[in-house]
């Protein structure tokens, strides 16, 4: 018997890093996922995979979001991870940076979750994880402005959607991971002019020496999408191998 038997789950960013492991993770523990990206290549290679199937979505377009809802008869759990990591002060964060972060990073997930939402309502059930980070309003972290700033709102959204629809069956949760070795985290350290000192930079901050994997931080995915959790609501939960200690 699976953990997550039974559970429709609709996940955006699903093509690689944190995304694609819990998509993995969440049809292995026998949910009927639909894992949603942009990266039209990269979801195919999830869809040979028992219990995934795959939609092309950019959660930044409201139609698309929409006529995607119109397919999705129900759902138990909205797992919103798509997000963009800017690097720098406030400086060097230009109005065009700030509107890129600011809308995929936290105005993707007011979308979704405003479409979504009411077919909870519906079911009087629904299960809502959004992903922000400990770079956020639980620590500041240099060379992240509009990331953190971001990353702080999805806190404000989780806690705000919770309150608001605890009497009514739902729960909202977000996950907040300290460094996780992703795609992206690997292009954005070959990006730095010295690649091989950014990476010792990266672990030097981590207390245990090393990243967390994306498969590390699927499982409190699951543990979150699951019924084990059903007590659990408005809170940010941090897996950070200590970095926010
Ligand atoms: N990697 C980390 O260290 C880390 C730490 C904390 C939080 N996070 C957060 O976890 C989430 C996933 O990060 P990651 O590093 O695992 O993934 P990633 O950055 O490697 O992949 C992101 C995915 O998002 C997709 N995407 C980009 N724009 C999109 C759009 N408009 N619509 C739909 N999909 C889109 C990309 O195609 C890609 O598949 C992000 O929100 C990130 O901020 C990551």
């Amino acid at each position: 018997m699976g953990r997550l038997d039974g559970k429709v789950i609709v996940l955006t960013a699903a093509a690689q890093g944190i995304g694609r492991a819990a998509a993995l993770a969440f049809a292995k523990e026998g949910a009927k996922v639909i894992a949603t990206d942009i990266n039209e290549a990269q979801l195919r290679e999830l869809e040979d995979c028992p219990g995934i199937q795959t939609r092309i979505l950019d959660v930044t377009k409201k139609e698309q979001i929409e006529e995607f809802s119109k397919e999705v008869e129900r759902l138990d759990v909205l797992f919103n991870v798509a997000g963009f990591v800017h690097h720098g002060t406030i400086l060097e964060c230009e109005e065009k940076d700030w509107d890129f972060s600011m809308n995929l990073n936290i105005r993707s997930m007011y979308l979704m979750i405003k479409v979504f939402l009411p077919k909870m309502l519906a079911q009087k059930s629904g299960n809502i994880i959004n992903m922000s980070s400990v770079a956020s309003s639980i620590k500041g972290v240099v060379n992240r402005c509009v990331y953190s700033t971001s990353k702080a709102a999805v806190i404000g959204l989780t806690k705000s959607v919770a309150a608001d629809f605890i009497h009514q069956g739902i729960r909202c949760n977000c996950v907040c991971p300290g460094t996780v070795d992703t795609p992206s985290l690997r292009d954005r350290i070959q990006a730095r002019p010295n690649p091989e000192q950014a990476l010792s930079d990266f672990l030097a901050r981590q207390k245990t020496g090393r990243m967390a994997t994306a498969e590390e931080v699927a499982l409190l995915c699951v543990y979150l999408a699951s019924d084990e959790s059903a007590y659990v609501t408005g809170n940010e939960m941090i897996i950070d191998g200590g970095w926010s200690l």
